[in-house]
């Protein structure tokens, strides 16, 4: 059965009548037209649904909408502002962290997750936090160097 739910998005509240249970994904894709989030595996694997919802990375393929109703999710249209990427998007633009650009909505969201957890991750600390983020094109390591890149320029400017 539908049930109104208040959604909070990139800083925008929204009224939606919905099946509590349906996936928070297809919930931002075709009701809130916010296709910067991508379907991958649909199964929670490979982190092309991530979002973050009070500053933590999850899965939007796996979490019913019910259970974020109210927080503060974020998706990858909610990162740049005032017209200005995020430090973390310039530093993939920078190194050419991307080739299909499939994966970099997810990484992005969760490189963010990890940078907002520790501002000054080791190259393993990456590695590891970033684990589930699947990329097909094979492009880790200048993922990795991006973070980095990313972490240094947001101590130095003092922002997250
Ligand atoms: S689409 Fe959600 S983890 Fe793969
Ligand atoms: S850049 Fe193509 S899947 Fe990662």
């Amino acid at each position: 059965m539908r049930e109104v739910i208040e959604l909070q998005v990139n800083g925008i509240r929204h009224r939606l009548e919905v099946e509590p249970n349906r996936r928070l994904l297809d919930v931002l894709r075709e009701d809130l037209d916010l296709t910067g989030t991508k379907y991958g595996c649909g199964e929670g694997q490979c982190g092309a649904c991530t979002v973050l919802v009070e500053g933590r990375a999850i899965r939007s393929c796996i979490t019913p909408v019910h259970l974020v109703a109210g927080r503060p999710i974020t998706t990858i249209e909610g990162v740049a502002h005032g017209g200005r990427l995020h430090p973390l998007q310039e530093a993939f633009l920078e190194v050419d962290a991307l080739q299909c650009g499939y994966c970099t909505p997810g990484m992005i969201m969760s490189g963010l997750a990890l940078l907002t957890a520790n501002p000054d991750p080791s190259e393993d600390e990456i590695i590891r936090f970033m684990n589930g983020n699947i990329c097909r094109c094979g492009t880790y390591g200048r993922i990795v160097r991006a973070i980095q890149r990313a972490a240094q320029k947001m101590r130095k400017e003092n922002r997250r």
